[in-house]
């Protein structure tokens, strides 16, 4: 393992030749709270070998503020790893491409396409208002009895997604949206079971049923997005509309516009449609999971939510954007959600593109770098009672709502979450309709959901049984 003798000065867990730290690793815990719990014995900042990867562990704010904000760039890289290459066509997406020319030019049109529907329009609350409506409908068929809430959200979730991307929306129970989530499904499930071979590359050769899974999982995403692809193709060679209908209409529009001298291909289209399935449904749809464990937990706080929307909203109109800034409570309780269980606890790995430092270490071009946002969110330093669930920690004295820099469940600098103000704009819409006409409460002789989640893709709740119950009859016409 070369380039350990130069090894920089931090403390180190021990480590062999080709399995690194791994034997000291084997401990019984997912990641985030094995990196908070050697950060204990080795101190905030501290490296460690994942195979024969040298990497240097961030538990706390201030090191992750220079990595991710005042060295935001020297910290922008992306290691090579076997299952995100196979996902993403060699890189050819956002979230694992490495730093390079391209990719800046292609995160800014994703950015600049988002922002079409989302700020520029009020495409994208037309779209998650109409599956939200479709969402109450659907639970209130299934008032009073125990429910899974976990497939009708993934469902709605997956719903807006396909909307938002190329321009289809399923009834609940089409056979193409079935297939959207099983495919989505297996690529999250395989790829967290996968994670070995990212340490060892080698291990690629060997047969592999999770990589096999993965493989006709992607297979089935790329023919289905394909087709999509080529069908807007032809619209917009026909002449189609000024306005871009959806995502894929406007990355092409955009590509196009870029001129022959963008190397943009298809093929990056093709990944940025998939990514905004894999980033954005699991993680979208979890954090609504989260809400309505933590709501289970606390009833008291789903009181207070109900009370605010009934005093700010009332029974008459739903819930629109317009309304953010008048829901500091349920706003509050959103951000209270994403800090105690922030579906992302470790932040996707960076990596130095340059020799530079973390707090005053040298870090050497090349390094991986994980951010422990778990231990960041739960440091005691910062935060009152880190592990109660109080939402009115996100509240000043006059009740207006805040947020403190060291919150920061989207990442932050170049390699912030990209659909963060899509995924925003769902949890607000999709929580404040969903409360505003439902209680949502532990059926008899259930038990409550267990709060601790397991660790895949991202950080997610056990399947748990709620009831719903609708808190007035609203016509099927309750207008936004
Ligand atoms: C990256 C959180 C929803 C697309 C990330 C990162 C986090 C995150 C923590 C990693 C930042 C880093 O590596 O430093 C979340 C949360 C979401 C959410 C909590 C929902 C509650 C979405 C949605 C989309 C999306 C809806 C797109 C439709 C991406 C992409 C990246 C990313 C493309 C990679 C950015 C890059 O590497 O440059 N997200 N995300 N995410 N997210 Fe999200």
């Amino acid at each position: 393992v070369g380039g350990r003798a130069s090894a920089p000065s931090l403390p180190c867990l021990p480590s062999l030749p080709i399995l690194g730290s791994l034997l000291s690793l084997r401990e019984d815990l997912p990641p985030h709270l094995l990196f908070t719990s050697l950060g204990r014995r080795y101190g905030d900042l501290y490296a460690l070998y994942l195979g024969p990867h040298y990497t240097v562990v961030v538990n706390n704010f201030r090191h992750a503020r220079e990595v991710l904000l005042q060295k935001g760039k020297e910290f922008a890289g992306r290691p090579k790893m076997v299952t995100t290459e196979l996902l993403s066509r060699e890189g050819k997406d956002i979230a694992f491409a490495d730093y390079s020319p391209l990719w800046k030019s292609h995160r800014r049109l994703v950015h600049s396409s988002f922002s079409m529907f989302g700020e520029g329009t009020s495409k994208l609350q037309t779209i998650v208002c109409e599956e939200a409506t479709s969402l109450c409908s659907d639970l209130l068929t299934q008032a009073g009895q125990p429910l899974d809430p976990g497939p009708v959200l993934m469902r709605a979730v997956t719903n807006v997604v396909c909307t938002l991307v190329f321009g289809s929306t399923y009834q609940p129970h089409d056979p193409e949206l079935k297939v959207v989530m099983d495919y989505n499904t297996g690529i999250v499930q395989t790829i967290a079971r996968g994670s070995l071979v990212d340490i060892f590359p080698w291990l690629r050769i060997f047969p592999n049923k999770d990589l096999k899974r993965l493989k006709e999982c992607i297979t089935v995403r790329d023919e289905l997005l394909n087709r999509k692809l080529e069908e807007h193709k032809a619209a917009q060679a026909s002449g189609g509309s000024e306005d871009p209908r959806d995502l894929l209409d406007a990355l092409l529009k955009g590509k196009s516009s870029a001129g022959e001298e963008s190397s943009i291909t298809d093929d990056h289209v093709l990944m940025t449609a998939a990514e905004a399935f894999g980033a954005g449904v699991e993680t979208t749809t979890t954090t609504l999971l989260w809400v309505l464990a933590f709501l289970l937990h606390n009833p008291e706080v789903q009181e207070k939510i109900h009370r605010e929307l009934d005093e700010q909203i009332g029974r008459d109109r739903s819930p629109t954007l317009a309304d953010r800034g008048r829901l500091p409570y349920l706003e509050s309780t959103l951000s209270e959600v994403m800090r105690i269980r922030p579906v992302s606890p470790v932040l996707i790995p960076h990596v130095a593109l340059q020799d530079t430092s973390i707090g005053g270490h040298p870090i050497q071009k090349g390094t991986r770098v994980l951010v422990n946002m778990w231990s960041i969110h739960h440091d005691p330093q910062q935060w009152e009672e880190p592990e109660r669930f109080m939402p009115e920690r996100f509240l000043d004295s006059e009740g207006n709502r805040f947020s403190p820099p060291y919150f920061l469940p989207f990442g932050a600098g170049p390699r912030v979450c990209v659909g963060e103000s899509l995924a925003k704009l769902e949890l607000f819409l999709f929580t404040t309709w969903l409360l505003q006409r439902f209680t949502f409460s532990l059926p008899r002789g259930v038990p409550l959901p267990d709060l601790q989640g397991r660790f895949g893709v991202v950080l997610q709740p056990l399947s748990f049984t709620l009831s719903v119950s609708p808190r007035f009859a609203w016509a099927a016409d309750l207008g936004v």
